[in-house]
């Protein structure tokens, strides 16, 4: 059985936006994370992906639940020594590689930023020997340096950003749309550095991407969140094989297969009307408003995410507890 690394617990984050009016971005989700996977994280724009990902990151205090990292929660109070070590363990890598680099400092100093912040003392020379070491490792070179993010490619860019998570060899990364804001031809080699990368340093990612195709090859296991809730979470294989939850097999049937027969024979689930707003969300299931098999059930009940065969969750009334 594999060991967990992180435990998200009934985790929500709610924004108040105006008067008596609650955002809520991140409702009510548990899941774990294992050591050393990737988990996918899929979901419509604004379904509360980055919200999930900086609550867990504490950059934001969650309004309940908790995050526990081996076992220990880190979502609440930690002390000073607490926070450096979760701080060292943690990284995040952003989804612009544009905005996410400051573009006053040199390469050196971006990428130093992390070793720099764990007070290692290092001379000039061992602080910038380290730098170069990270950049040969995400395929950059030595005379990157003392150059400026501006002097560098949507793709170098992420490379920087990467060279600068790694830098106090973390455990765990919170990748954010790592690769969407790059070109098509530049995303495959950004995931195949990133998995070499998880592979040398055992590195476990939490992937979050817009698309379902984007994460299939980078993912052990996918999640699927609709209006802050998760609503289904399995291995890729089976998400791809037999998807279950309604939304799901809707996201999956909005991408064009390869062979242009199967494409022509395949039913497709299309997805009516648009998402509710996340504010003063009514009662029931959130996707009964686009859902085909809405029933009054749905409309009355919120369903329960639950475990239907192993390993497998939704939350969806079609599928009973066993
Ligand atoms: N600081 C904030 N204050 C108020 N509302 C916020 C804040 N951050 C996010 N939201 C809202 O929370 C919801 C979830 O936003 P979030 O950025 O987490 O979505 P996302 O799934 O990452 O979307 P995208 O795919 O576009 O990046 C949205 O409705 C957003 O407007
Ligand atoms: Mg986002």
């Amino acid at each position: 059985m594999s060991e967990v690394l992180l435990e998200i617990k009934n985790l929500k984050k709610y924004f108040e936006v105006g008067k008596n009016q609650t955002l809520k971005a991140v409702d009510d989700v548990s899941f774990q994370i294992y050591k050393g996977e990737t988990l996918g994280l899929v979901g419509e724009s604004g379904c509360g992906k980055s919200t999930l990902g900086r609550t867990i990151m504490r950059l934001y205090h969650p309004t309940s639940g908790e995050v526990l990292y081996n076992g220990k929660t880190i979502s609440g109070h930690l002390s000073r020594g607490e926070e450096k070590e979760c701080c060292r363990k943690m990284q995040m890598i952003f989804q612009d590689p544009y905005m996410s680099l400051d573009p006053r400092m040199k390469v050196v100093d971006i990428v130093a930023e992390g070793l720099d912040s764990q007070n290692t003392a290092l001379s000039r020379s061992e602080r910038e020997e380290q730098v170069v070491k990270l950049l040969e490792m995400v395929g950059l070179q030595k005379e990157h340096v003392g150059r400026f993010p501006h002097e560098f490619s949507g793709g170098q860019r992420q490379r920087i950003g990467i060279a600068r998570a790694l830098a106090i060899n973390p455990e765990f990364i919170v990748a954010d749309e790592p690769i969407s804001a790059l070109d098509v031809s530049i995303q495959a080699q950004v995931v195949n550095l990133l998995k070499k990368l998880q592979d040398e340093f055992s590195l476990t990612y939490l992937f979050i991407a817009h698309d379902i195709s984007m994460v299939k090859y980078i993912s052990n296991r996918i999640g699927v969140m609709y209006l802050g809730s998760l609503v289904e979470l399995t291995s890729s294989q089976t998400m791809f094989d037999n998807p279950l939850h309604p939304y799901t097999q809707a996201l999956l049937s909005a991408i064009p297969l390869p062979d242009p027969k199967a494409e022509k024979k395949r039913s497709r689930v299309v997805l009516e009307g648009t998402v509710p707003s996340p504010v003063n969300i009514p009662d029931g299931c959130k996707f009964c408003s686009r859902c085909r098999y809405a029933t009054d059930e749905c409309r009355k009940t919120t369903p329960n995410f639950h475990e239907v065969e192993e390993g497998h969750w939704v939350a969806c009334h079609r599928y009973k507890k066993p």
